[in-house]
């Protein structure tokens, strides 16, 4: 089973990984047993009751009780097994342990953002406690996104205006892909996170570290934290450095310079028209490009939107 479990699922990551493999197994499995079961004794009955002469008549036969017993109690049997243990699985599931670390999470086209209890924030990763359960609690800020990670087989909805939850048990450090399943828009096929489990002590240390959130880390220019900060919140899936146009216009070349507006006009991209796009995405739309933009007001702090600025003016 577990040549098979490499063979063709990824790697089981947490401690609810085993449990729904086997029934996955299981009903696969035996699903695979009764389909070649049946077709080899049609085949059997095919060639044995074949019409053998013209004149053969067929005998009349009108029912077989033991038969029809034996052909509807076993599958009976086996969908009361895959009822009972399927229901088991998916309690485990559903129900997180009382003392599950909580992390919030919150999908928007399209990144994923992840809050912890001390205030530290992260975009794409989701740094948790090995061998500790965690507990999710998410909402989106926009449309239907669904937090799926296939390691730990868990996969949950995402829903604006309410709260759906998840949990798991990743007892190994180590890292593991996030994807989004609930087709969400344009970049919806890279609105992809990862989760990374470090050991206890490592964990709180980083934590700590992080605590703070939203301030320059002391060794880097301006600048180049705007470059880090536009990874970070995915502002560089839809916006270009290199001058091709995604779904939004490129950085390239845009501070100080002209760019017409959907409403005929024309601004010139200086700081404030920066700023103001990023905090009021409908206000200027650029022509040719739809108006899909998220707001990032109380997301992005002012320190964070000039390095932004900063970078996006080495571009030219
Ligand atoms: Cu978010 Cu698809």
């Amino acid at each position: 089973m577990d040549a098979l479990n490499d063979l063709l699922l990824p790697p089981a990551k947490s401690t609810l990984a085993q449990n729904t493999d086997s029934l996955f197994w299981f009903v696969h499995l035996s699903g695979l047993a009764l389909t070649i079961g049946l077709i080899g004794v049609i085949i059997y009955f095919v060639v044995k009751y074949r019409r053998k002469s013209d004149d053969e008549v067929t005998p009349l036969i009108t029912h077989n009780n033991k038969l029809e017993v034996t052909w509807s109690v076993i599958p009976l049997i086996i969908v009361l097994i895959i009822f009972g243990w399927g229901y088991q699985v998916f309690m485990e599931q559903r129900v997180a342990p009382d003392d599950a670390y909580e992390v919030n999470v919150t999908g928007q086209k399209w990144i994923w953002q992840f809050t912890y209890e001390n205030g530290a924030r992260t975009n794409g990763e989701l740094h948790v406690p090995a061998g500790r359960p965690v507990k999710l609690i998410m909402n989106s800020s926009d449309v239907i996104h669904s937090f799926y990670v296939p390691d730990y087989r868990i996969k949950q909805d995402v829903l604006p205006g309410r709260y759906t939850e998840v949990w798991f048990n990743a007892p190994e450090p180590g890292e593991s892909n996030v994807f989004c399943t609930e087709y969400c828009g344009t970049s919806h096929s890279d609105m992809m996170a990862k989760v990374i489990v470090h050991e206890e002590e490592e964990f709180q240390s980083w934590l700590a570290e992080n605590s703070g959130g939203g301030s320059k880390p002391e060794d880097l220019a301006p600048a180049e934290w705007g470059e880090q900060l536009a990874q970070e919140w995915a502002c560089t899936t839809c916006h270009s450095t290199d001058g091709s146009d995604m779904t939004g216009p490129t950085w390239q070349g845009l501070f100080e310079h002209e760019v017409p507006l959907s409403d005929g006009s024309t601004v010139t991209a200086d700081e404030n028209y920066i700023r103001e796009s990023i905090l009021e995405p409908g206000a200027k739309v650029v022509d040719g490009f739809p108006n899909v933009m998220n707001t990032y007001q109380g997301q992005l702090s002012d320190e964070q939107i000039n390095a932004i600025i900063e970078y996006i003016k080495t571009l030219n």
